[in-house]
């Protein structure tokens, strides 16, 4: 055989493999050093854990698709940096689960819409979009703010996520990780919540987004 690489550029086979062990070499440089970097696997310094309330309006904010219009992921481009402020960093996420970064953008990015408009705002908004913003296509969801929460699951929710992040949590001097939820936190979540609308919940977790880097 005088020519080797017109073997394999002729055998789907052959160029097949060689092809799957290129890109992969190229995947594992690029991804491996991520799992390991204290930027993209470390909380950024001023973030907090979600409140009992906020974690609650996150799973509101998952059960009613909002994440299937709305992305929470600011490119760090010109025009979405001005739009939308500082991009996002890895550091703010690394508590999500599940992420929320989404791809569609039928409405706009939310990662930092906390602060941005008032809790009125938001619930006019929320039950009926229409009535501030009346060009707007996003749907309404004035049922949230007739189901009231029991809290029956939320101090669950709390431990799981103690759970989930024990890796990747604050640490204190001596290097210990603290968990995201104290045993008191977990104590008190059921009364943090119950008795709240669903739309008060919602309102709490959106006003908490991008809080640690604004
Ligand atoms: C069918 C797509 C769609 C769904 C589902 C949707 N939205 Fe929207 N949303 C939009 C559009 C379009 C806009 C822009 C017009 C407006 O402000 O109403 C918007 C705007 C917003 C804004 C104002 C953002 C800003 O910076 O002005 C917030 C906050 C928001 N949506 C929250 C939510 C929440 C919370 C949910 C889930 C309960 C949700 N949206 C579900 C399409 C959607």
């Amino acid at each position: 055989m005088k020519n080797k690489h017109e073997k394999v550029e002729k055998s789907v086979g052959l160029f097949f493999i060689f092809t799957i062990f290129a890109i992969s070499i190229g995947g594992l440089v690029e991804i491996t050093p991520l799992f390991f970097q204290k930027e993209t696997t470390q909380p950024v310094e001023n973030l907090r854990p979600y409140t009992a309330l906020e974690l609650e309006g996150r799973d509101i904010y998952i059960r009613e698709g909002c994440n299937v219009c709305h992305s929470q992921m600011i490119r760090p481009f010109r025009a979405e940096t001005e739009r939308y402020g500082h991009y996002s960093v890895a550091g703010e996420h690394v508590w999500e689960h599940p992420f929320l970064w989404g791809s569609k953008r039928t409405g706009p990015d939310l990662a930092r819409v906390g602060g941005r408009y008032s809790d009125d705002w938001h619930r006019a908004h929320l039950i009926d979009p229409r009535s501030v913003v009346p060009e707007s296509n996003m749907p309404g969801f004035p049922w949230l703010a007739e189901n009231t929460l029991d809290g029956n699951l939320t101090a669950k929710k709390l431990e799981t996520f103690n759970f989930l992040t024990r890796n990747r949590s604050h640490k204190d001097e001596d290097g210990k990780p603290i968990p995201l939820y104290s045993a008191e936190d977990i104590k008190n979540a059921k009364l943090a919540v119950k008795g709240k609308t669903e739309i008060d919940a919602l309102i709490a977790y959106l006003q908490s987004l991008g809080h640690a880097l604004k």
